[in-house]
């Protein structure tokens, strides 16, 4: 490919519409730095017209970079690619732009010809950190003057598992060991993570949780490791939560979806105890302990290659396995009884517990969302009900996926055996014997009571086996 083919490539209309319909803006040069594409994401981004930077050199178009200082003509220089640099400028608009850019130098055989920017805008985004980053402070903040939210003795169970990993965490509470908790989605693994912090002698510092599901690698990057002045998080000096969690605790919850180059910047952390900032250049000691979670088997996710193994072995000093709730049904009555109480005090109801039925349905069920799920179902059911205990009638007015779907075939189940059917049968049985007795056994009134015929009645009080006092 020579300068030629490269300025015919990018004349090409379908090549055009296509890096056009990108979200990522895209500009081309070639060897003499010379634009000879640019789509239109970009047009908006920099607020410049496709007319007026086609055929231009970078330098005519951007009057305030410098050759040297331009990315474009470092990796024609370089032959090296520059991935994810993070970039800050005022567009021709007025417009506060930030970017994520990665540059590439694109070759004729062994020749580079020329080089391509993908940008991506990410102004919006670094404002929603921002916001979120102080948020995580107020919170901080909140626990390092309170204490954690959890301590041991909220973790309601006497399974033998159960009790095995709370004697080993509070063991290991004195330590500064990282630990690694590998449990389903609902176990309880923040809560084991914040009773640890909790009965630690950390336990007047900061307890900072960060999920490394919820936001993309560049921006996680920043909230962890803070930033400095003119990189991507804006003007000001900016601690990340590393540094505001110093002396305390930090939970990397779900590392298991923390990017590879991310885990290898953690594991320095881990190694050094020291942070470095976006674009600062010296290493602030920091004394943290560390606690992850996943969902995934560990050992699963190294042979997969989506966890590092360097960082694996340093993370599971300490490893806890917590069970599903289906490998510790002893446990269930108890956290029932529990949520009962929890949402009796919030809703300002008086249910006692649940009927043997109701029981016999939370054993046969499998809690794929494990503890977390049952608390669900239960705050549903205490919407329904008043007093007394919980009915399998209830369970029917659940809207709830997985529990939802199991009752219905449980609804359809066949034979004497159908739990739903048991109780219709009891509901009809106890409000034929209510009008019976309203009606002082007279059976023609006590069937215009029910609204059914009085055949109908006898026969159904013969299938019952209720007895008429006056026969
Ligand atoms: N043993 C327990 N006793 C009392 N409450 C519990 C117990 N286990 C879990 N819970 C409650 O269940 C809910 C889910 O717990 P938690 O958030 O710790 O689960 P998790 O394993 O971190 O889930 P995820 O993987 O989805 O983040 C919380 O409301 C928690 O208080
Ligand atoms: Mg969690």
């Amino acid at each position: 490919m020579s300068d030629n083919t490269l300025l015919q490539l990018m004349a090409n209309p379908i090549v055009e519409c296509m890096l056009d319909a990108l979200d990522e803006g895209i500009v081309i040069v070639d060897r003499e730095c010379r634009i000879v594409f640019y789509n239109k994401t970009l047009s908006r981004l920099e607020g410049l017209e496709k007319k007026d930077v086609i055929g231009k050199i970078l330098p005519k178009v951007f009057p305030s970079i410098t050759l040297a200082e331009s990315t474009l003509w470092k990796v024609m220089n370089t032959g090296e690619t520059i991935y994810e640099r993070v970039q800050g400028y005022v567009n021709y608009r007025g417009r506060q732009i930030k970017s994520v850019n990665t540059t590439i130098p694109l070759y004729d055989g062994s020749q580079i010809i020329g080089a391509l920017e993908v940008s991506r805008d990410v102004s919006q985004v670094v404002n929603l950190t921002e916001k979120v980053t102080e948020l995580q402070k107020t919170l901080s903040k909140t626990t390092r003057r309170g204490k954690a939210a959890f301590s041991f003795s909220d973790i309601i169970g006497c399974n033998e598992k159960i009790s095995e990993i709370i004697q080993l965490l509070r063991k290991v509470s004195h330590t500064t060991s990282s630990v690694l908790i590998y449990g389903e989605t609902g176990t309880g693994k923040e809560l084991f993570a914040q009773s640890l912090h909790s009965e630690s002698p950390r336990c007047h510092k900061p307890f900072i949780a960060q999920n490394c599901a919820a936001l993309p690698e560049t921006l996680l990057e920043s909230i962890l490791f803070g930033a400095n002045k003119g990189s991507f998080t804006g003007a000001a000096d900016k601690a990340g939560l590393f540094e505001q969690a110093d002396g305390g605790t930090v939970l990397l919850d779900e590392i298991n979806s923390m990017g590879l180059a991310l885990q290898a910047k953690i594991l320095r952390v881990l190694q050094e105890g020291a942070v470095r900032r976006l674009g600062g250049n010296e290493d602030i000691p920091i004394d943290i302990r560390f606690i992850a979670t996943t969902n995934e088997n560990p050992l699963e996710l190294v042979k997969k290659g989506r966890l590092r193994e360097d960082l694996f072995y340093r993370l599971n000093v300490i490893c806890v396995e917590v069970p599903p709730l289906r490998e510790r049904k002893d446990d269930l009555l108890l956290l029932c009884q529990y949520f009962i109480n929890k949402y009796n005090l919030r809703f300002h109801k008086k249910v006692i517990g649940m009927k043997p039925q109701v029981q016999a349905i939370f054993e046969e069920y499998s809690w794929p969302g494990n503890v977390r799920e049952l608390e669900h179902v239960i705050e549903g059911l205490l919407n329904f009900a008043d007093s007394g205990l919980l009915s399998v009638d209830q369970l029917k007015l659940l809207s709830f996926g997985a529990f939802q779907t199991f009752i219905e075939q449980k609804k359809t189940e066949p034979g004497d055996q159908n739990i739903f059917k048991q109780e219709s049968q009891l509901a009809e049985k106890q409000a034929i014997i209510e009008a019976m007795k309203l009606c002082c056994g007279n059976v023609s009134r006590a069937a215009q009571h029910l609204e059914i015929r009085r055949q109908t009645l006898q026969y159904r009080l013969k299938k019952h086996g209720i007895l008429n006092p006056r026969s």
